[in-house]
């Protein structure tokens, strides 16, 4: 009798897990509708997070932890402009990113204590993941990611500051000129330097968004409505673009005290 049950509920259960499985394989984007707008981005924005400020970005009573291992700009995510949560057709599980985990953990941490990486990689890829998976080049999880990956390899950011001298300080402010005209060249003039006000009232370095074409290119000539934009993931951080008139510190990345780099 038991297993008449069983298979009765084994039964019923094949066309759904069918129907579903066609849906994830294809990438199913919702309806014409949504589609459209959901894929009409031209620009998409990288977003790199510097560890010596990041956790200075986030409310008070969220955990900050940096690994020891990570001494570098680490990856946010990268952001269709003006399109978010696509569809809720395409979920993402861990086999999905087996492959490229190592990597993930050391360019792309979760420095939340309370969130785990994987969620933050699968909230990254279902808030806009999803949306970029419209271009060819990303339309999987581990294509999106490993584009990521790619991406902060080709931005050595840290690299491209050294070699001007801008180096992470608790003493020295950078002028927000400075700063800018060392990346544009490399990174495109509309970059964003984000910076967050720290408990004593400096302003301070913690994020850098580079938009780029659909071809991941920095060729994006469209409009950028930056308050619009960083709005974006704003319900826990903080943050604003970099007044251009207050010089910013570019504070040391510190693994024991991460929310106070500087004490
Ligand atoms: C990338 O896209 C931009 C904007 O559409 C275009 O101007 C540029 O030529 C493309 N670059 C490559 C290498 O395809």
């Amino acid at each position: 009798m038991r297993s008449l049950v069983l298979l009765h509920l084994f039964l019923l259960q094949v066309p759904l897990t069918r129907a579903h499985w066609e849906d994830y394989k294809y990438g199913h984007q919702g309806s014409e509708l949504h589609k459209k707008s959901c894929c009409s981005w031209k620009c998409i924005l990288f977003t790199l997070q510097w560890p010596g400020g990041f956790c200075q970005s986030l409310n008070k009573e969220i955990p900050c932890r940096i690994p020891e291992s990570i001494k570098t700009w680490t990856i946010h995510g990268l952001w269709p402009l003006h399109a978010q949560h696509c569809c809720n057709c395409w979920p993402m599980f861990h086999s999905d990113i087996e492959d490229l985990e190592a990597e993930l953990y050391e360019h792309w941490p979760s420095l939340i204590t309370t969130k785990s990486s994987f969620h933050f990689w699968r909230d990254e890829w279902n808030k806009h993941g999803v949306c970029a998976a419209c271009v060819e080049g990303m339309n999987s999880p581990p294509r999106y990611f490993q584009n990521c990956l790619k991406l902060q390899r080709q931005f050595d950011i840290r690299k491209l500051l050294e070699e001007a001298n801008i180096t992470p300080s608790c003493e020295r402010p950078y002028k927000f000129g400075e700063v800018h005209s060392v990346l544009a060249p490399h990174l495109g003039n509309k970059l964003e330097i984000q910076c967050v006000k720290d408990t004593r009232d400096r302003e301070v370095w913690f994020q850098l968004k580079i938009p780029l074409s659909q071809n991941l290119t920095v060729s994006c000539n469209h409009y950028i409505d930056t308050e619009a934009d960083y709005r974006l993931g704003q319900n826990i951080y903080s943050g604003h673009p970099c007044p251009p008139g207050v010089p910013f510190y570019y504070f040391p990345i510190n693994h024991q005290q991460p929310k106070q780099p500087c004490g």
